[in-house]
């Protein structure tokens, strides 16, 4: 993935934004690390004073002064005890000082990390939610869901095993490095000899791992995407008898995931071996030329002690640094795939922000349409509804009749000069769309449940609607007897996806959400197309009656339910194709009459 400046501002402003709230934890855990550092640090000095000066007594000149000092106290009956005795207190003491700080550090760190990830996770998620209707068509579910978890958990990871240690690796690196300095340079000099090794190394090694990552991580969301679609589709596969195929596809991603890993695992192997052999060469020269060097009487026991254990201590920060690098990749590759998601720009208002009081005028300006770089499905659709008036829309299959209304509630933009759609003489580009979207109430194709109550379904806008209210949409959607009739009423639980409805409960209940926000406009796109024909008859005339001063869209393939609207458009692939009333239609000897003919019953043959 190649990262622009833009790119890269973008994702250090996202982080500061997702560190809002966890950076004090994150300051504290690393203070915590540099503190448990320079207990490690302190402690070899200890030893080293111990074995040198106090055993091997070396002269107290070439003593650090608050060593000098401590001995010094000591001195008196006994100096040799007394001084070994502070000086296992003094060690004491550090290992304390290094418990606590280890502990602070895990608190810390586990807290930050935590806070962390919440806001990641609650941004993340807000941000979806205002994201273009557009957005979420493009974008599969599984893999927006992978970013929101395994990417976040990733990037996690990094911040609060690596970043926090990022301090304490740098202090133990300089501070063993002068502490080595100034035991014996030579020495130090033989003993950093593999150390430029082993970084470039890891360095080259994980800068070609990182693209290997990346389609492992883009395969497992390909792998959650299939098992989302088939755990949502679940009817289909039964019903189509598909279980195998969909098995032998998912296992065959599956195998393709995990061969990923795999082939991931030799270079992997190689790469903490091979960088386990330096580390050890980089030990084994200490040890042999320290020796040497003690042998020789160029070198003190003590301090060839001290300088083993600084030595040991350096391998860890330098095959950290390797590792940081590694999953310094993976993280920016986990904060690209989340930056991705938050860059989409959020839907906004393109023109201005008014909100007028709506009657329910609707005009249709001459409006053509595509949908992205697609075939136009509008041509020059130009008609108006006047306040208070229920429009019909008859047409085929993808002649474009929920195209029309989904531009009409902006969940869909129209491009610069392809038309105007206007209410009540205002552009709805001036419209905001919060406030166009209230003033609509859309019952759509496919009605959605959430998986909670009935009542909470209906009362979807708002979750002050009394149960009054509810009853009576439900009641004029013709659901009332209905859910009267459930043990639990209104209360009933809908199944996930509200499974434990049928199609007609579904469409109803979507019916009755739409009622019950009392909007001026109202649009049911093929809303009655699971239910009866008489249900179909007796909801019609229980909304007409409720409708009153509500501007209607009544798209159906039924002529009995549109043939009460005021005016009907025949929509013909994209193409208004005839306008007028049921009685003008129905005589016109256009579509709409052999439709008519058909449904009548007459057959195909009167129609003709
Ligand atoms: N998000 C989309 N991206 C691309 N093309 C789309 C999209 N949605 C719909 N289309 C296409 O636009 C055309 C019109 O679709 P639309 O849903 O408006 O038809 P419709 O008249 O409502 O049909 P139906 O009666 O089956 O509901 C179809 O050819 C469809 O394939
Ligand atoms: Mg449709």
């Amino acid at each position: 993935m190649n990262r622009s400046t833009a790119d890269t501002l973008f994702n250090r402003r996202m982080l500061r934004d997702f560190l809002r709230g966890s950076r004090l934890f994150f300051l504290l855990s690393m203070l915590a690390s540099v503190l448990s550092a320079l207990a490690d640090l302190v402690a070899p000095q200890i030893v080293r004073i111990a074995v040198d000066h106090v055993i091997g007594g070396a002269p107290a000149e070439q003593l650090p002064a608050w060593a000098a000092r401590l001995l010094a106290a000591a001195q008196g009956q006994g100096t040799m005890q007394r001084q070994i005795a502070l000086l296992t207190a003094a060690l004491l003491l550090v290992a304390l000082g290094k418990v606590l700080a280890q502990y602070g550090y895990e608190v810390s760190k586990t807290r930050a990390a935590e806070t962390l990830v919440k806001t990641m996770r609650d941004r993340l998620f807000s941000h979806l939610e205002r994201l273009p209707y557009a957005w979420h068509m493009h974008n599969s579910t599984g893999d927006i869901i992978q970013r929101c978890t395994s990417d976040i958990e990733t990037l996690k990871n990094f911040l609060a095993e690596q970043m926090t240690n990022l301090i304490r690796i740098v202090i133990l690196l300089l501070l063993s490095l002068s502490f080595m300095l100034g035991m014996d340079p030579r020495l130090t000099l033989i003993a950093m000899l593999p150390v430029p090794v082993i970084i470039l190394y890891s360095f080259f090694f994980h800068r070609r791992i990182g693209e290997a990552f990346l389609d492992c991580d883009e395969n497992e969301g390909l792998l959650s995407a299939i098992a989302q679609e088939n755990l949502t589709g679940v009817r289909i596969v039964r019903a189509f008898g598909r279980e195998r195929y969909e098995q032998d596809r998912f296992e065959a991603q599956n195998s393709l995931y995990t061969d990923k890993w795999m082939k991931l695992a030799r270079p992997l192997a190689a790469f903490w071996s091979i960088g386990d052999v330096l580390s050890g060469l980089q030990i084994l020269l200490t040890v042999v030329f320290g020796a040497l060097f003690c042998l020789r009487g160029r070198m003190r026991p003590g301090t060839y002690l001290a300088f083993l254990s600084y030595c040991a201590m350096m391998t860890w920060p330098v095959r950290m640094l390797g590792r940081m690098i590694a999953d310094m990749s993976k993280a920016g590759i986990s904060l690209d795939r989340i930056r991705a998601i938050m860059q989409a720009p959020e839907e906004e208002d393109a023109g201005q922000r008014l909100t007028p009081q709506i009657r329910g005028e609707i005009v249709f300006d001459h409006v053509s349409f595509a949908y992205e770089d697609n075939a136009e499905v509008l041509h020059d659709v130009s008609f108006r509804i006047p306040a208070g008036t229920t429009l019909g829309i008859l047409g085929g299959t993808g002649s474009g009749k929920s195209t029309l209304v989904m531009l009409l509630d902006k969940l869909y933009e129209l491009s610069e000069g392809q038309g105007q759609i206007r209410i009540d003489g205002v552009n709805i580009r001036d419209i905001r769309t919060d406030h166009l979207r209230r003033s609509i109430g859309m019952v759509l194709q496919e009605p959605f449940l959430f998986s909670r109550t009935i009542a909470e379904n209906i009362a979807i806008h708002d979750g002050e609607v009394s149960r009054g209210q509810i009853r009576e949409a439900a009641r004029a959607a013709c659901l009332d007897e209905t859910v009267m009739g459930f043990a639990k009423g209104y209360d009933t639980l809908v199944g996930e996806r509200g499974l434990t409805l049928s199609g007609g409960q579904k469409q109803r209940t979507a019916i009755a959400r739409t009622l019950v926000q009392r909007t001026p406009i109202l649009i049911f796109d093929d809303s009655l197309s699971a239910v009866d024909t008489e249900t179909d008859a007796k909801i019609r005339s229980s909304l007409e009656a409720r409708f009153g001063s509500a501007t209607v869209i009544l798209i159906s393939h039924r002529i009995t339910t549109l043939s009460k609207a005021d005016r009907i458009l025949v929509l013909d692939h994209g193409q208004i194709a005839e306008q007028g009333s049921h009685e003008e239609l129905k005589t016109a000897g256009g579509l709409y009459q052999r439709i008519c003919a058909i449904q009548s019953g007459l057959g195909e043959e009167a129609a003709e």
